[in-house]
Parts: structure tokens; sequence; C-alpha cells
């Protein structure tokens, strides 16, 4: 199984196996996330989505007191050696590699990634997490797009991690769309009510996604589920 702790905004940590991944660590500049302490965050990875301060804020202090791996595409990787991060992979869009704990595909995202200074963070990405306890889709932030058609053709998703705060990103309607594109019913939401802008009626999210026929899974802050396949 597959351990997923929900750290707020699109923070999340997950542990497969006896390897933790942690994504888009924001979690300082959030307010709604003041219970969990970032010095006890010890992750063996860090995924990043793109550039934008609300996905990276975190990663330079983790990355350094964990030493964990910090994975992303070819910019923003290069933002953080800069930084003094030498555990670090870079990839781009299409490309997969695989990890101990299995394999990772970078793919697209329709927003875009400039980093907190101005810096380019290249084009904005998700992943495609597939391990023998499942197979998982990271949407990081984005709009709605066909090409995650293609995400369902290659693989089997046990569960997809969506942006649901509408704004800057798709809004449930859209993202009821993605789950039906990449071929799952079970949504994990993310990237909502962490500023005005994304506040969204949770009550009225849920209902949509029943009327669909999907499970959407609205975490409290700090606490964990377990999914996946074993
Ligand atoms: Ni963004
Ligand atoms: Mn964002």
């Amino acid at each position: 199984m597959i351990k997923i702790t929900y750290l707020g905004h699109s923070t999340f940590l997950f542990t497969i196996k006896d390897k933790s991944l942690l994504f888009d660590p924001f979690i300082r500049p959030n307010g709604l996330a003041a219970e969990i302490e970032i010095s006890d965050l010890n992750p063996d990875f860090i995924l990043v989505t793109h550039g934008h301060e609300d996905h990276v804020a975190d990663v330079e202090t983790i990355a350094k007191q964990s030493k964990a791996m910090v994975v992303s595409n070819f910019e923003i990787v290069s933002w953080f050696q800069q930084k003094g991060i030498e555990n670090v992979h870079p990839m781009n869009h299409g490309g997969s590699k695989s990890f101990d704990f299995g394999s990772v595909k970078y793919v697209s995202a329709i927003h875009s990634s400039t980093l907190p200074d101005g810096a380019s963070g290249g084009n904005p990405g998700g992943f495609v997490v597939k391990c023998e306890e499942g197979t998982f889709y990271f949407a990081g932030d984005t709009a709605l797009t066909y090409d995650m058609k293609l995400i369902g053709v290659e693989f089997d998703i046990d569960f997809a991690l969506l942006p649901i705060g509408d704004n800057f990103t798709m809004g449930i309607k859209d993202a009821l769309k993605a789950a039906d594109f990449v071929g799952t019913n079970k949504i994990i939401g993310m990237h909502y009510d962490t500023f005005p802008y994304i506040q969204i009626n949770k009550e009225a999210a849920l209902e949509l996604a029943h009327a669909a026929g999907k499970e959407l899974i609205l975490l409290t802050i700090g606490s964990s589920i377990t999914l996946g396949k074993k």
C-alpha cells in the first residue's frame, strides 16, 4: 500500500515501502498548515512540478536537512543546484526514469512556471508514479487538457491528485473530466482553500463528484490515508 499524508495546499508526503516522496512543499508560508513542523520531514525524494512559490517554498530547507534527491524539470533542478543542493535529478516532458521505489514520468501541464526570483522554471509539469503498490498521477497546477488522455492510454491509473481550486487551475468540474481522461474514479483534491482566490465550496464539490460516480477525497491537513493495490 501507499501511505499518503496531506501537508496542505499541493503538498503531499507519500510513503512507498521504505522510501518517502515529498511533493511540492509549501508549508511554512501556509497559515492553514501551521501545525506541520518541517524540521520533522526527512524524505528520500522531493518532486517539484513547477517553479511557483506555492510549490517550491520549502524545497531548499527540506532538501538540505534531509539530503533528499530533488526531482524536477531541468531548469528548476539547475536553480536548486545553484543554491547548493547537489542531490538532484533533472527530467523534462515525456521522459521517464526508474528509481528504487518505481518509475516516474514527467508529463505535460498547461500553466506557467516562473521561479520566485523571476528565473525561468522551464515549462510546468506533472508526474505519473508507477510502482508495485500502484500507479498514480500527480497533476501539479494545470488546466484540463486533452493530453491527459495519453496518460490513460499508457497507464492503469489507480488514483489521481488533481487541483480543484479553480481560478489558477482546473476547478472541480474539469477535474472530474480529467479523472475520466486518465481513467480513474478516485481523486484526491489539492490546490484549494489556501488563498482567497481558490476558496471552494467543499460540500458542492463532493456532491458533483458523487453525481459523476467519482470518489473525491479531501484530506484534513496532517491526516493520512493508504491507497493502492497491495
Ligand atoms: Ni502554479
Ligand atoms: Mn500553485
